[in-house]
């Protein structure tokens, strides 16, 4: 699995993840073991949130002794993100999670407590060594301007945001200021949260076409063009090991120019949104 260099400490973490969302609505043991056999096969990079219901319990059984091996991320509700609720919200996320640190903790979308808050939050979480860096999700440029003005530059690690083939509206504008501003692009839904496309359509034969010819798959190749630039990182969700070893196998996925080309001219990225939707 490739490691892409991770928002302005330029951690080493695999550009392929895992992500947990509904990921306790199923057979308990089947998904904490597809997170495990995700992680053998070098999806280290993992992501839960306090929403996400018993998946931080779940990841802590999944990570229980590979702690080390893992790039952990969670993310406080907006509803709790004032300054104290904050570091409440993340002590608690750390006792689900059975770990001592994070080492990237989110601001799940913009909330009403003040930015300035949950970010001094967050500064005092990172001197304290419960997180070793701190990222936003959900954030248009205006958002992202203004956690800049706060906290000053170089210090976002990462905007989680809606990322997948026919939602690539972030391009326009948030990718670019990720880009100039070394932060982390980490879409989430991959797969369109389940509604991938379909073999029948133009961009479903598309994938297929290039998937046959490197004896993989179109969610493969979905995913390695979703990290086809070193600011990109995809986190799919998978219940099963048989998906978790089918989204692995992106990681060394290599696709030309020329394919990628193939791949943005049949999933076009549409014009750009005023706002980033919410979860
Ligand atoms: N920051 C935010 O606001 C936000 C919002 C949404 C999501 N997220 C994060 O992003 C993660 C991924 O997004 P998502 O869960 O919405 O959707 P997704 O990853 O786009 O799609 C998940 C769906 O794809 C299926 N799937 C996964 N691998 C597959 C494979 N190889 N073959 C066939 N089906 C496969 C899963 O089925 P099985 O479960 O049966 O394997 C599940 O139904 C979330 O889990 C969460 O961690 C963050």
């Amino acid at each position: 699995m490739k490691p892409h260099r991770f928002g302005p400490r330029q951690d080493a973490v695999a550009s392929i993840g895992q992500g947990t969302w509904q990921f306790d609505g199923g057979d308990r043991q089947a998904a904490v073991a597809a997170l495990v056999r995700g992680i053998e096969l070098g999806m280290t990079h993992i992501d839960t949130a306090e929403l996400y219901g018993e998946a931080e319990p779940m990841v802590a059984e999944a990570i229980q002794g590979r702690r080390d091996q893992v790039f952990l991320v969670s993310k406080v509700l907006p509803s709790n993100a004032s300054r104290r609720g904050t570091i409440q919200a993340c002590e608690r996320s750390l006792r689900r999670l059975r770990t001592d640190r994070l080492d990237c903790y989110l601001l799940h979308w913009r909330g009403s407590h003040p930015l300035a808050d949950t970010l001094a939050a967050f500064d005092e979480l990172e001197r304290a060594g419960k997180i070793r860096s701190w990222g936003v999700s959900n954030f248009d440029v205006s958002d992202l301007e203004e956690a800049r003005a706060i906290a000053g530059p170089g210090r976002i690690a990462c905007n989680q945001v809606l990322y997948h083939l026919r939602e690539r509206s972030i391009e326009h504008a948030v990718l670019p200021w990720c880009e100039a501003n070394q932060v982390a692009v980490v879409g989430y839904s991959p797969f369109g949260h389940g509604r991938f496309p379909r073999p029948n359509t133009p961009g479903g034969q598309v994938l297929a076409a290039i998937a046959g010819d490197h004896g993989a798959t179109p969610r493969q190749v979905a995913l390695r063009f979703l990290a086809r630039r070193p600011s990109l990182f995809a986190i799919p969700k998978a219940s099963s090991s048989e998906h978790a070893e089918e989204n692995a196998g992106a990681g060394d996925l290599q696709l030309s120019d020329a394919e990628l080309a193939r791949i943005d001219a049949a999933f076009p990225a549409g014009p750009q949104q005023a706002e980033l939707p919410m979860l």
